[in-house]
């Protein structure tokens, strides 16, 4: 595979999606046979922002494949509390790692990191921006309960303005034959105008609507978020927006029998705890696939998938 980094979801061709999936579903398999395919390699993690699943699944990742991680997990512990820039803190950990999974605030900043080391960067969320591990991640869920990614009907709920795992799963899925989309949002929490053109320029069927009760008899997927408190300017939308959509058993009643729910956690009030124990509630399985998709993409970044 040519690629060297992962900043958007789309640096990925369908045909090397597949292949990754493919080597996914065979660590899943046989995940004796990767356990040594990463020794003395070095992942490091550089977290500017608040992660428990990206940070640790990519963690775990590397230490399944045999290799060492390092870094950090808040600015505050690294010298950007100092002022250090993106720049030269990339530049410095490219001395020390052979990869590099960071996520930041600011959005586009993946790309400035890539431009100062020769080590692969890997997005692991840029701001409101996106999100292209946990679309990796959703990928591979999707295609093992459905058996495909193509002919579905896909619900995505929450804030789809500032949620960057709905903006890098939208670009994902409108690459499949017969998608469609139905944006369940607030007013206030629509998708940018951005994400509606790549559906047109795609001729992706989509339609916006404000309730989850008027589509979910319809979907094939549903794909909760929660509300990204920390992409707010003030405290008061975020408390009058937080609660608007709730998935319960109640809700669910509709629905198909073979829905799958999906939601990136971390969950606050979006989906009831109740509808953990519905057998179409995959969210937790979902965390699961995160690490082996990290794994099978450190592969490939590395070019160690094809030594396996
Ligand atoms: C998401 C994120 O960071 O964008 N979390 C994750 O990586 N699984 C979703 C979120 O924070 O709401």
């Amino acid at each position: 595979m040519g690629i060297r980094n992962l900043i958007n979801i789309t640096d990925l061709t369908i045909e090397e999606l597949n292949q990754m999936m493919d080597l996914a579903d065979d660590i899943i398999e046989n995940p004796e046979k990767y356990y040594d395919s990463c020794r003395n390699k070095k992942l490091a993690t550089l977290f500017f922002e608040p992660s428990t699943r990206t940070r640790l699944s990519f963690t775990a990742a590397m230490m399944e494949l045999g290799g060492n991680v390092l870094g950090f997990s808040e600015a505050g512990s690294s010298s950007a509390a100092k002022g250090e820039s993106v720049s030269d803190t990339i530049r410095t950990v490219g001395c020390y790692a052979d990869i590099i999974a960071m996520r930041h605030p600011k959005e586009g900043a993946p790309i400035v990191a890539a431009e100062k080391t020769t080590v692969p960067i890997i997005n692991a969320g840029d701001g409101g921006h996106f999100h292209p591990t946990q679309t990796l991640t959703d990928l591979l869920t999707i295609r093992r309960e459905k058996k495909r990614l193509d002919n579905m009907v896909i619900g995505v709920c929450g804030d789809l303005k500032f949620g960057r795992t709905v903006h890098s799963l939208i670009s994902a899925m409108l690459r499949y034959d017969n998608i469609e989309i139905h944006l369940i949002s607030p007013e206030e929490l629509k998708v940018p105008q951005y994400v509606k053109d790549e559906m047109d320029e795609a001729n992706v069927k989509w339609k916006e609507v404000l309730t989850i009760e008027e589509s979910i008899p319809e979907l094939d997927i549903l794909y909760m978020t929660r509300v990204q408190k920390e992409r707010f300017f003030n405290e008061e939308d975020y408390i009058r927006l937080k609660d608007t959509y709730i998935l319960d058993l109640k809700k669910l009643e509709t629905a198909k029998k073979d829905l799958t729910i999906l939601h990136p956690l971390p969950r606050v009030n979006e989906i009831s705890t109740a509808v953990d124990d519905d057998p179409r509630a995959k969210y937790f399985t979902q965390a699961l696939c995160g690490k082996y998709i990290r794994m099978a993409l450190i592969l490939t970044l590395l070019g160690l998938n094809k030594e396996v």
